[in-house]
């Protein structure tokens, strides 16, 4: 053991806390709680299916008796909530299969709460899945090519988060980036008898590279242009705290940002800023990148997906989504 001695300050010891696990441990300043964590689910139609995504591994699309397996698994270790997205078996230019009540993620809902009746289940509302053209909202086609239209798509988007409350969701999580959708949900539900349904919205979302694997996992690759028009631009910091009080003010519980580990800046100030339940998505290339240098043997994979789970609350987070959730609750109950 060796301590240091600070030049001008000879009395000052920094690393005097730090000279055991019971004193690191007595002043440590962030915990970390299994129930804060999220694991996203892809299901759809079928039975006992579990479809590998190449791009990540140990993520599955899965049929929703596999999902209610996963999610039990989860649940176990101790996870407090799952995610929601679907795969549709068709889609559509008016993504008709978001709201149906027959539709996977309304069914996978239905057995989650049947059988985890604890487990918070959260859907994500989004047309992406089920468009046929892979954008968030309804296109309008012309001479310039493809539109996406904010106002029309608010309806679709208030009715698939409708068919969630339906079928039992305990949250729905909108990850469109329609301005204006919060206030429509918010509406829908209250006016349908789901007032107490509380909406975790992606108000910072943006048009992010780190979003790769995901849509190949979700089969939701727009067929043409980009999503830079209504997702954000990765430059601006401010328009952030902007795209948040405007969620706020329609309805919005818990705020979310997206892409996670690249954009802590963002979840501190809008912990610090607005003193809302924060939620940090570490996104699909997140967790691959992290795979990836572990297969190779070049990192300690628990080691960096705990750091990086440490640093998401230390930033401000409060809820974590990944898709690392069940080995990340397993590995803090050892
Ligand atoms: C759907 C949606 C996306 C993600 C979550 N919801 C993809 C996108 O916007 O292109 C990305 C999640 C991930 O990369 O893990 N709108």
């Amino acid at each position: 053991m060796s301590i240091n001695s600070v030049g001008r300050f000879p009395g000052l010891r920094l690393r005097r806390l730090r000279q055991s696990v019971a004193m690191r441990r007595m002043v440590r300043e962030t915990r970390l709680d299994a129930g804060q964590l999220v694991l996203p689910l892809f299901v759809r139609d079928g039975k006992r299916l579990r479809r590998p995504i190449s791009s990540m591994p140990g993520v599955f699309q899965l049929s929703v008796d596999e999902a209610v397996r996963e999610a039990t698994k989860a649940h176990e270790q101790g996870v407090g909530g799952v995610l929601l997205f679907g795969i549709p078996e068709e889609k559509d230019v008016r993504a008709s299969g978001a709201h149906d009540s027959k539709g996977a993620v309304q069914a996978a809902v239905r057995s989650l709460k049947k059988e985890l009746p604890d487990l918070i289940v959260i859907t994500d509302v989004c047309l992406c899945e089920y468009m046929s053209h892979g954008h968030c909202g309804l296109v309008k086609t012309g001479r310039q090519g493809g539109q996406v239209l904010n106002d029309a798509s608010l309806e679709l988007l208030a009715r698939a988060a409708l068919s969630h409350a339906e079928a039992g969701a305990d949250m729905v999580a909108p990850s469109d980036m329609m301005d204006g959708r919060v206030r429509a949900i918010r509406e829908k539900l209250d006016g349908k008898g789901y007032a107490n349904t509380p909406i975790m919205s992606y108000a910072a979302k943006y048009s992010s590279a780190f979003y790769g694997p995901f849509r190949e996992a979700a089969e939701s690759a727009p067929q043409f242009g980009d999503r830079r028009s209504y997702q954000m631009d990765p430059a601006n910091a401010l328009e952030a705290m902007r795209e948040v009080a405007l969620d706020i003010e329609e309805g919005a519980d818990i705020i979310l940002v997206k892409p996670g580990m690249a954009y802590l800046d963002i979840v501190h100030r809008v912990k610090t800023e607005f003193g809302y339940p924060t939620a940090a998505y570490a996104v699909s290339a997140e967790y691959s990148m992290i795979k990836a240098a572990a297969e190779k043997g070049w990192i300690d994979e628990r080691a960096v997906f705990t750091e990086s789970w440490l640093c998401a609350k230390r930033a401000g987070a409060d809820i974590l989504i990944t898709y690392a959730a069940t080995e990340l609750a397993g590995w803090i109950r050892e």
